[in-house]
């Protein structure tokens, strides 16, 4: 049958703008047999015979909470530990030596606001928690806020759960890893240990969308924006800057293309921006 094997172009088109307008994702159109395979898994779960009616049924919220597994089939949650591994060099490093004399001089209180934005499984938040852990003597007495947020709630999930196939670890070292993990009997399953899960909280939160609650330190956003549009991208870097307390940095992907977008930062290196403090 015509409408389970690929999506026809109308089909196409309608689904990508409604992808588009829900989560800024910007599906190009070499990417029609993907979306045709990934809705189609949809379809069969559900025994709607047709690409058509499950776009009315989805479009129309028929379907309760259908949106949420829409979403999930058709974002990339690829993520790994320590992933860019500079990016935590720097965390480790120069940015909580610089927070640390700020706060001793009185020019921040002793708290500190990170957000992994676009978390995935929770990779990238755990692994700035296992850095502040390696930090605990210098931040004695600190408040810390470690917040990952994902459009996706099969991701946020799987955060919560907190078990890593051995791929995802591959950057971690053996002492970290008997550190922060247990093992399963086939050594295959490593669930991370609850000093660190106690440390992080996941909420959903779309880019698209200003974030509440209080201005982070630390932003960072990688590997999300490779996916949005020019218009997408300037939305969701307006919310990201508004997020950042002054002083605060934003740490960003190699490919998210958005570094026309940062002019009211300074620029630290290629990948890490701050907003000027007041
Ligand atoms: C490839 S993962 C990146 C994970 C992590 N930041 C990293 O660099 O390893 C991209 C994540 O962005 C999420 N995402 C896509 N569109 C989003 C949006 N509009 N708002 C929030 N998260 C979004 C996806 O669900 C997915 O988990």
């Amino acid at each position: 049958m015509w409408e389970l094997t690929r999506l026809s172009p109308d089909e196409f088109s309608r689904f990508r703008d409604f992808i588009y307008a829900e989560t800024g994702i910007c599906m190009q159109d070499g990417k029609v047999t993907l979306l045709s395979n990934r809705i189609r898994r949809r379809l069969k779960k559900l025994g709607i015979e047709s690409f058509d009616d499950y776009y009315t049924r989805l479009t129309t919220g028929m379907l309760p909470n259908e949106l949420e597994h829409f979403i999930d089939a058709v974002t990339t949650n690829e993520t790994h530990f320590f992933r860019h591994a500079s990016h935590f060099d720097w965390f480790q490093g120069p940015f909580l030596d610089d927070l640390i004399a700020r706060a001793r001089a009185g020019r921040h209180d002793r708290s500190l606001h990170v957000w992994s934005a676009a978390c995935s499984s929770g990779d990238e938040l755990y692994t700035l928690a296992m850095c502040l852990t390696e930090a605990a003597v210098r931040l004695s007495g600190w408040r810390l806020s470690l917040l990952g947020t994902d459009i996706s709630e099969t991701a946020l999930a799987a955060a919560r759960a907190a078990q890593y196939p051995r791929r995802s670890l591959e950057h971690v070292s053996s002492e970290r890893l008997r550190k922060h993990f247990k093992v399963d009997a086939s050594g295959e399953q490593w669930e991370l240990r609850s000093h660190l899960r106690q440390m992080c909280e996941f909420r959903r939160h779309n880019l698209l969308q200003p974030l509440p609650g209080p201005r982070q330190d630390v932003v960072l956003v990688r590997n999300v924006m490779i996916y949005f549009d020019r218009e997408s991208k300037k939305t969701a870097v307006r919310n990201l800057i508004k997020a950042l307390a002054p002083g605060g940095f934003l740490v960003v992907g190699p490919a998210d293309g958005i570094f026309d977008m940062l002019d009211g930062l300074e620029k630290q290196s290629t990948f890490i921006y701050r907003k000027p403090d007041v």
